[in-house]
């Protein structure tokens, strides 16, 4: 192992560093990166290591090993630094997370870490996550990242001649919005084998989208200037902002800086939602958990608009709120659909009691009611992969599973009805 700035002398090329604010902390970390790379490889401090990393020529270091511990929390800015010019001078960066909090991971993971691995390190994971980058930089890269061509996506038949549309909004933040449109798109992309319907899920949660962190996909910088440019684009240039999920899903990800959430207007929203309706049969839009002077345009052009909620006073009070709103701005209610997430199971009547009387006082029903998944959505979330895809048999994506399904059959149906 080299230390600090003797990086640049030592004679065994350096080609991977541990960043941590205290290595020694990582004492099997130090092991796996012997055992992976004998002493081609040093240890630097977060400061330390994103001024050598800026100092660096571009292909001068494979990847760091960032390792962040429940301490360095309180200064996440610092390591997201680090993540930032590794980025810029295209350095892998295998994340290494000791007891994070789910948003502190995710913030880290939304920065860009392409893979990570949770400390203490199991058996050969460290050797997994190298594998995989170094993979991943042997092929090249995906055509909707780059290249001017359209990414591939299903190109199923255009259902009725018209697009889908369905926004998912949490009346509360964290009631399982993004898990809800991420894991509907994945389901529809994949419901029908023969020929399935396209679908591009759309992040409009400017600020917050984890869209790109549930699917593990790059968020690219061009993002804001798409939206901003979004009424003098083409259907060409929207496809060129895609990112492809698996060659089965397109994906218009959040921008990567946080941005106002009225750096765009109706005018910008409705020219992507233009876009994306000719290019696919169905947009699922993930939206903002704040109402935007753009809500009511995403609103009345949606075909349905599924808004979240739990079974507490802050979902209620919210959802009053929210109903009062669009009743006083007479917007469609009645394509608001309530999603009524970690919903009691069948042997727990009070909760159902509970619900009943949260129903009752909103003067709704719950269209859906969905389970607590437990653990295995967060991680499906953090893995980047649909439920379909981690835990086919989890109670919640069988249950997101039955809502595609019938939507799916909704609308084929319609069509039907219209003899198309
Ligand atoms: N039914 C469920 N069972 C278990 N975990 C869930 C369930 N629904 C959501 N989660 C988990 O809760 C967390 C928040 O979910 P999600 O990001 O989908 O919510 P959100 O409403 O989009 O939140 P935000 O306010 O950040 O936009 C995620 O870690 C997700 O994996
Ligand atoms: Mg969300």
């Amino acid at each position: 192992m080299s230390s600090g700035l003797a990086l640049k002398s030592e004679p065994a090329p350096i080609v991977a560093c541990t960043v941590s604010s205290m290595v020694h902390h990582f004492g099997l970390l130090i092991e796996d990166m012997e055992n992976e790379l004998g002493e081609a490889w040093g240890d630097l401090g977060f400061d330390e290591a994103r001024e050598f990393i800026n100092a660096l020529e571009p292909g001068n270091l494979e990847f760091i090993a960032l390792a962040v511990r429940e301490e360095d929390e309180t200064d996440l800015g610092r390591v997201g630094e680090v993540i930032r010019a590794a980025r810029s001078k295209d350095i892998k960066v295998i994340l290494i997370p000791e007891n994070l909090t789910t948003a502190g991971l995710r913030e880290l993971l939304r920065l860009g870490a392409d893979d990570f691995v949770p400390y203490p390190l199991a058996e050969g994971a460290l050797h997994d996550a190298i594998v995989k980058i170094r993979t991943e930089v042997q092929v090249p890269p995906p055509p909707q990242a780059t290249s001017p061509e359209a990414p591939r996506v299903a190109t199923g038949q255009r259902l009725d001649g018209q697009s889908a549309i369905f926004a998912v909004q949490n009346l509360a933040g964290g009631t399982g919005a993004t898990t809800l449109a991420v894991n509907m798109a994945w389901e529809l992309a994949n419901i029908d084998k023969t020929n399935p319907p396209s679908v591009c899920v759309i992040d409009l949660d400017l600020q917050n989208g984890s869209v790109a962190t549930y699917l593990d996909l790059p968020r690219r910088e061009i993002m804001l200037e798409m939206l901003q440019d979004a009424t003098s684009m083409d259907a060409q240039g929207f496809k060129q902002a895609l990112v492809g999920f698996e060659d089965k899903l397109s994906v218009f990800t959040a921008p990567s800086e946080i941005v106002p959430l009225d750096i765009i207007g109706p005018e910008e929203v409705t020219a992507v939602l233009d876009l994306a309706a000719e290019c696919f049969d169905i947009v699922i839009i993930d939206m903002p958990r704040t109402m935007v002077m753009w809500t009511d345009t995403v609103l009345n052009r949606a075909d349905m608009y599924f808004a979240t909620l739990e079974l507490d006073l802050r979902s209620a009070q919210n959802a009053m709120r929210f109903i009062k709103a669009l009743r006083s701005e007479d917007l469609p209610l009645d394509k608001v659909q309530y999603v009524l997430n970690r919903a009691p199971g069948m042997t727990d009547l009070n909760g159902k009691t509970r619900m009943k009387k949260m129903a009752e006082s909103l003067g709704v029903s719950f269209s859906n009611m969905l389970p607590d998944g437990g653990k295995q959505v967060v991680q499906s979330c953090d893995n980047g992969e649909p439920l379909a895809e981690s835990a086919k048999k989890n109670a919640l994506r069988k249950e997101i599973s039955k809502l595609a399904e019938g939507l799916y059959k909704a609308m084929v149906g319609e069509a039907k009805a219209k003899g198309k």
